[in-house]
């Protein structure tokens, strides 16, 4: 990737993970496209990006919508360069905690979403020869959960690290890269509902860097798995996780 001026989108951007992502690609005078279910803060997000973000309402699980985004944006500016499918759903607690409808309703978005945006953007890069793919797993896909997601939401995760793997062997001869980021426990949104003190101090035994993850440290690496710097890194899952794994 160029030092500058590419298109990235990135799914689930309008806070979180996702948006730390897209505000470090602006950040480094790429064009950001912020993509969410919720196209209202999508806007937001975009609006406090700056004039290189670009909202976009767009449910990753359902392909035709995926599809008419993308026809939008390639419309609007030229190519996606940098795919980051990052938007997630995460459920917790024992295994029986999990209904079927909501384990549906992860695999849908973990899942299926990433299927959907694949299917609609490699295509071009492909055809370009250039283009850099980032999936958002998790700590969880490891060892079924463990970290604050439960065994279903790790089942869901360790599909995307097949996903990056095989696509990584079907998309290299074309010039795309293909790698994944399993961040450990962020405090965002998505866990912010259960994380107690009591379960806080709980999960950061185990975070031999003493502390939890933040946004940041996994939108630097999403920087650097789309750049040159990464030129022949594919492939591969980088736990940002300050050594949860080792535990
Ligand atoms: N927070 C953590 O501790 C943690 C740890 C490891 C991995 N992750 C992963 O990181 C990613 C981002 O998580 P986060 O913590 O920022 O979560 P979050 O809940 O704060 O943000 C998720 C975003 O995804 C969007 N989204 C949900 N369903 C969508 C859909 N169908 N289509 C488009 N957008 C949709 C939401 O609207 C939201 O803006 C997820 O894939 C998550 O599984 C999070």
């Amino acid at each position: 990737m160029s030092a500058t001026g590419r298109v990235v989108l990135v799914t689930g951007a309008a806070r979180g993970i996702g948006r730390c992502i897209a505000q470090a690609f602006a950040g480094k005078g790429h064009v950001a496209v912020v993509t969410d279910l919720d196209a209202a803060g999508a806007r937001s997000t975009a609006a406090a990006l700056g004039g290189a973000a670009h909202a976009y309402g767009m449910d990753v699980r359902d392909a035709a919508q995926v599809a008419d985004v993308v026809a939008r944006v390639v419309h609007e500016h030229g190519a996606i360069d940098v795919l980051v499918n990052n938007a997630g759903r995460m459920t917790q607690g024992g295994f029986a905690a999990t209904s079927h409808a909501d384990f549906g309703a992860m695999l849908d978005v973990n899942v299926v979403g990433i299927f959907n945006c694949v299917q609609a953007i490699s295509p071009a890069m492909m055809a370009r020869r250039r283009g850099a793919i980032v999936n958002i797993a998790s700590v969880s896909s490891v060892r079924g959960g463990g970290a604050v997601g439960n065994v279903w939401y790790g089942a869901t995760k360790a599909a995307v690290v097949a996903m990056t793997s095989g696509l990584a062997r079907e998309l290299g001869p074309h010039g795309v890269r293909v790698n994944a980021i399993s961040p450990g426990v962020v405090e965002t949104g998505m866990v912010s509902e259960f994380m107690t003190p009591a379960v806080r101090d709980r999960v950061l035994t185990r975070f031999p860097l003493g502390r939890l993850a933040t946004v940041d440290d996994v939108a630097r690496t999403a920087l650097f798995l789309a750049s040159d710097d990464a030129a022949f890194v594919t492939g591969q899952t980088v736990a940002v996780d300050g050594g949860f794994l080792t535990n």
